[in-house]
């Protein structure tokens, strides 16, 4: 054998031996693993709607989507992958932005029409002086009616500067991120069952109008007297087990073990004190909670609206100390 192929070969073999499992390593349990070499936008991705929408700065290595009257934006990576690390540095629009709905997420609702899955971080929108709310959740096997929606605010203004928000994917369980802090994680259940998300996904990032819902439940719309509203992503990363590529993984898909205390208690603290929503607490939606949710003492900081007491707490001093502000939620 000649050895150029050998060399070919020795690398094909640690690469197929590191494809056993294509998380990265580090996402066993320790800080969350950096982004890795992002493709460039061409390399990576299509946009799917939005025209001249979307724009790419920084040599295509960063993304512009934007909102106007005419048209939302959004874009989608040309692979579909099984299991991943998934993150995406993102800067959002200042200002009055009630109603606008930004989307970062997995989903195969393309493939799968009737039995999709998709996780989810969704970014809504306020009116001026308000933050922006920020929203997880979870669909497996086409389990749209029943939603798993969780809201948080963020302990920064994700208007001010870039944050890195990301998707840990993996066989049993799933974690969301935002910078370094886990701040949600779905572990599967055998009572879950098919609606843990189990097959090949894309990523999507996407900026459009959400009128109807987004903010106070509808209450607040967009407003496009303020429009071009520019949603930035940079350093857009994929790591995962890409089907029909390179990648494969071995039957079963990739484990990733659990969490480490100092993560563990760095999660509870987040949702102990931002956490505004939880599917889990809401017994007007859920008389019964879902299977999966084990709610404990916790269950004493939320309405049976699913709502947050702390969130509220937050929101009425601010509400004292800002004379004038307005009362959206
Ligand atoms: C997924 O949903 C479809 C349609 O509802 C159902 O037929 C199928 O059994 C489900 N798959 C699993 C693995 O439960």
């Amino acid at each position: 054998m000649a050895r150029s192929s050998m060399a070919f070969l020795a690398v094909f073999v640690a690469a197929a031996a590191a494809a056993g499992s294509c998380l990265p390593a580090a996402a066993a349990g320790g800080p969350l693993p950096p982004a890795g070499t992002p493709l460039s936008f061409r390399e990576g991705y299509t946009q799917l709607f939005g025209d001249s929408n979307l724009a790419l700065h920084g040599d295509g290595k960063r993304v512009h989507i934007s909102l106007d009257e005419r048209t939302g934006a959004g874009f989608a990576s040309q692979g579909a992958y099984l299991h991943g690390l998934f993150s995406a540095r993102i800067k959002l629009p200042a200002d009055y932005t009630a109603g606008v709905v930004v989307a970062f997420y997995m989903s195969n609702g393309d493939v799968y029409e009737r039995t999709h899955d998709e996780l989810d971080f969704e970014f809504l929108g306020n009116v001026r002086g308000r933050e922006w709310r920020v929203q997880t959740n979870v669909y497996g096997n086409g389990s749209t009616a029943a939603g798993r929606e969780e809201r948080y605010g963020l302990w920064f203004d994700p208007t001010e500067d870039f944050h890195r928000y990301a998707i840990l994917w993996s066989r049993d369980r799933i974690i969301f991120y935002v910078d370094e802090t886990p701040i949600r994680e779905v572990v599967r259940t055998e009572s879950m069952g098919a609606q843990f998300p189990s097959k090949p996904m894309s990523l999507y990032a996407t900026i459009w109008d959400g009128s109807s819902w987004a903010t106070s439940g509808g209450r607040y719309k967009v407003d496009y007297k303020y429009a071009p509203y520019v949603a930035e992503f940079a350093d857009l990363a994929l790591r995962g087990c890409e089907v029909g590529r390179r990648a494969r993984e071995e039957p079963g898909g990739a484990a990733a073990p659990a969490m480490s205390p100092a993560q563990r208690s760095a999660m509870e603290a987040f949702r102990a004190r931002y956490m505004t929503y939880g599917y889990c607490y809401d017994r007007l939606r859920y008389p019964a909670p879902l299977p999966e949710c084990s709610v404990g003492p916790e269950a004493a900081a939320f309405f049976p609206s699913g709502d947050g007491r702390a969130a509220l707490r937050r929101r009425g001093r601010r509400h004292r100390t800002r004379a004038g502000a307005d009362s959206a939620v």
